[in-house]
């Protein structure tokens, strides 16, 4: 973890210095800044670059920046954090991993802090819900949260219809007109763009961590899914017809979720939004089916309570609570 942690410090602090200047900075004030040997600095050089920074090198003179990747890497993202945001510090990124979920979850049982936020750029692993695989292909938002404020079992399933509505809003705001599927799929167009793994750990009645990870598919083509689920997710690079700028909006997303935890914290969870989620709901009003492990239950979606339960008017005219599960729409879509 050490490791790890050391490299994107002084990668950030690299990203930082060079930020702050049009010039080209001398190796020597980089050495100097950063406390190490040059042949150190041109090894984290040579790693950023691998990540997608293109710099011009003069003999004598220094380093210029020429290019910089949009990704989710603390040194990119910290200018666009809020300063009072509980999550994105640190922020751990690595261009490849298997699945940010269990990386953040190896850390969480290492003794990680809050807000520690888990980022790459591709995954080798991804998880989705119900065991499922989650292609992560690059260009895409792969990241992971570490919530270790304490907060009750009972609340457990706000944790993930948070998330939801966090990631919402930031998207609306870059004018995508998502809708939410519930309990915490983000579709845009009818389709899946976004979707939201959360694992806990718990402790007695006490929620020790989560792990929220949250996966959206930006900025590649709908093409590079698999054509499986082509039918049924999207891209908002497809969508919108054009790229989003990644690091601003992951910091925006942090900065919702940092809100909405934050009320959590304070005992206020899900009831609190479930107007806002009400009234960006795709499942309210549909006929759908519903899987609970092997079975299924039909009916008709016709509110989500304060704790996040779906309410389904099934054929016999009776409500049924369901506390979790996954929705099929009785078409027979299924959005996975
Ligand atoms: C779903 O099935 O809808 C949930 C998908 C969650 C995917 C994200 S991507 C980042 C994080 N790491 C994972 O392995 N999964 C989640």
């Amino acid at each position: 973890m050490s490791e790890e942690f050391e490299q994107n410090r002084v990668r950030d602090e690299l990203v930082r210095l060079f930020s702050s200047t049009t010039e080209p900075v001398s190796g020597e004030r980089l050495s100097e800044a950063l406390h190490m040997s040059r042949t150190a600095i041109w090894k984290h050089i040579k790693a950023l670059e691998r990540v997608g920074f293109e710099f011009e090198s003069a003999p004598r003179v220094g380093y210029r920046i020429t290019r910089v990747p949009d990704e989710l890497m603390g040194g990119l993202v910290e200018p666009y954090l809020r300063k009072d945001c509980q999550f994105g510090r640190p922020i751990l990124f690595e261009p490849e991993r298997t699945s940010t979920n269990v990386v953040a979850n190896e850390y969480a049982l290492s003794g990680i802090g809050h807000g520690a936020v888990v980022t790459t750029g591709v995954q080798t692993g991804g998880r989705g819900r119900q065991g499922r695989p989650w292609q992560s292909p690059t260009g895409g938002m792969w990241f992971s949260l570490v919530v270790r404020k304490p907060c009750a079992l009972s609340k457990a399933a706000d944790i993930t219809l948070l998330a939801s509505v966090a990631v919402r809003r930031a998207l609306h705001r870059i004018g995508a007109d998502v809708r939410i599927k519930w309990p915490n799929d983000i579709l845009l167009h009818d389709k899946k763009v976004c979707g939201i793994l959360a694992q806990m750990r718990t402790d007695g009645e006490m929620v020790d961590y989560a792990i929220v990870g949250i996966g959206i598919n930006a900025n590649f083509s709908r093409d590079a899914l698999p054509s499986e689920v082509q039918p049924i997710a999207t891209t908002l690079q497809t969508e919108l017809g054009t790229s989003v700028y990644r690091p601003a909006l992951f910091a925006d997303i942090l900065g919702e979720l940092s809100d909405l935890y934050g009320q959590l914290q304070l005992g206020i969870g899900f009831s609190s939004v479930r107007e806002e989620w009400l009234h960006h709901a795709h499942t309210i009003g549909r006929s759908i089916r519903v899987r609970l492990g092997e079975t299924v239950i039909e009916g008709k979606a016709v509110d989500v309570d304060e704790q996040g339960t779906l309410l389904l008017l099934d054929e016999s005219g009776s409500l049924q609570r369901v506390h979790s599960g996954e929705v099929l729409f009785t078409s027979d879509e299924h959005i996975g």
